[in-house]
């Protein structure tokens, strides 16, 4: 049986074909844009989604002998805000997870309903970046888009519908909305009330490894699909990811370098973060996990590789860097290119480059920007250590972890051993697992994983080198404080 596992991440849709026996036949992508209409809002079209995702799956059916697809399912970015009306049209671009317009409405959360209140309804205190401030946002400035809504969905529930007709979505998605609790598993009335929704205007919540329903006949002929495809619920992309790197089970991590990055943590009990630097999630095997979430990790490499060195040459550029400036650059790198949610929970922040000399070279900039990246990573392990947790190992996935360079100075920096397995696809092969187990190839989530997935490489921390940079660690720590203050006129002028 053929399996479809799709991550619709936020500069392309990647789609995974793997056979019964977990093998990987065939990886395609599909980009679309990401438009900025101003400094830190991003928006997506959920019509590009789905045009692109369909384009990949029929790459992907056609790739198979006999044009079957048991099951597909999405792991998607999370917490976009994605709005339908009666007639089922998308009213306004999606908002994105990496969107801060809503920190007004964010802060009104937290100061007048309270951090305490709303930990009790959901687990987590307010981001710009969770869904619930974007819908205050709407009501308060499109008033009229607002007053449109019949449904409001996350990006891959979009997808999903638009598949099956179904209106569905998973805990790990729905945990990131603000209006779902996620001890309980079940939408948050209270929540609702506050923003002024209705939980029939809500999908109906399905663990992510059960079948939502199956693609529709119209949808099947597009695709050329011939039988039917079931289609599971799938998973916010890290839930997904952590899946598809086998990350299930009390206390193992995983951290992706995507766009975003991410420090996850998976447990088998629910657990809140006292201090709300962390999420606290549900997880796509039907438990939990906590996760720190920085907005800019490998988009920070892209941007400084694609927009200011006007290169694509990744591997050239990075080969630059000198073993030996290792856990000693001089020059500092703050990775706030889209404000910046854990721990330090601030829109108006900004990337910074700082420490430059004369003597400066392109090589430690970019050594500073895989520094900054890490050192971003090392505060969410500080928060993830301040609730009790203990990480001394952690799989990684993610573009940015093809680079060798970066892994070595990411585990000195974190002072843990980093492990990948024999596939880094992460969200894709999670959704690949999720959809296998829906049409049940597989008994539980659990299963699969012992079953599909292997550790192939690992990269220790070298005590040398982790002792040289727990002190670049500690002056990096100084810069933000130091420039807090600074940050808001930048951030607030177009
Ligand atoms: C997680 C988060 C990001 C997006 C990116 O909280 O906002 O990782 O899911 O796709």
């Amino acid at each position: 049986m053929n399996y479809i596992g799709v991550d619709l991440g936020t500069s392309a849709v990647k789609l995974l074909l793997m056979n019964g026996e977990g093998e990987i036949l065939k990886i395609v992508s599909r980009e679309y844009p990401v438009s900025f209409p101003k400094s830190g809002w991003s928006e997506q079209s959920p019509e590009d989604w789905y045009t692109q995702t369909v384009d990949g799956i029929k790459e992907l059916v056609n790739a198979t002998d006999d044009h079957t697809i048991a099951g597909i399912s999405v792991a998607g970015q999370m917490h976009g805000l994605v709005t339908l009306d009666k007639d089922d049209k998308v009213i306004r671009k999606a908002i994105l997870w990496n969107d801060g317009r809503s920190q007004k409405e964010s802060d009104y959360l937290n100061e007048e309903i309270t951090r305490r209140k709303l930990t009790e309804y959901t687990g987590n205190i307010s981001y710009a970046g969770f869904t619930a401030p974007k819908i205050l946002w709407m009501k308060e400035n499109e008033p009229e888009n607002f007053a449109r809504i019949s449904k409001i969905m996350l990006p891959k529930d979009y997808i999903t519908y638009m598949l099956t007709g179904v209106c569905a979505t998973d805990p790990s998605d729905a945990s990131g909305t603000l209006y779902y609790d996620v001890k309980n598993r079940c939408w948050s009335k209270e929540m609702c009330d506050i923003l002024g929704i209705t939980v029939d205007q809500l999908p109906q919540v399905f663990e992510s490894y059960e079948k939502v329903g199956e693609v529709k006949a119209d949808v099947l002929k597009e695709l050329g699909i011939v039988g039917t495809t079931i289609v599971a619920a799938g998973a916010g992309d890290n839930a997904g990811a952590a899946v598809g790197m086998g990350i299930i089970g009390e206390g193992a991590a995983n951290i992706s370098l995507g766009t975003s990055g991410t420090f996850f943590i998976s447990s088998n009990s629910f657990s809140e973060d006292f201090d709300n630097h962390l999420h606290s999630f549900a997880h796509a095997d039907g438990a939990y996990h906590v996760m720190g979430c920085i907005l800019s990790a490998a988009s920070c490499n892209k941007w400084y590789m694609e927009e200011i060195l006007k290169t694509k040459d990744y591997n050239g550029e990075s080969g630059q860097i000198a073993d030996e400036n290792l856990g000693q650059n001089r020059v500092y790198f703050l990775p706030y290119l889209m404000g910046e949610r854990s721990p330090i929970n601030d829109t108006n922040s900004r990337a910074v480059f700082y420490g430059m000399s004369m003597d400066t070279s392109r090589a430690e900039m970019i050594q500073a920007v895989y520094e900054g990246v890490s050192f971003a990573l090392r505060d969410c392990l500080e928060a993830a250590r301040s609730m009790g947790i203990k990480v001394t190992e952690s799989c990684v996935c993610g573009g940015g972890s093809k680079s060798k360079i970066w892994l070595k100075i990411l585990s000195n920096i974190l002072g843990i051993k980093l492990m990948q397995t024999e596939n880094t696809e992460g969200p894709s092969f999670g959704a690949a697992i999720l959809a296998a187990v829906a049409a049940g190839e597989y008994a539980s989530v659990d299963e699969a994983c012992k079953k599909l997935i292997k550790i192939t490489e690992s990269v220790e921390p070298d005590a040398e080198l982790t002792a040289l940079y727990e002190e670049r660690y500690q002056e990096y720590s100084k810069i933000y404080p130091a420039l807090k203050s600074t940050f808001e006129f930048v951030a607030n002028r177009r």
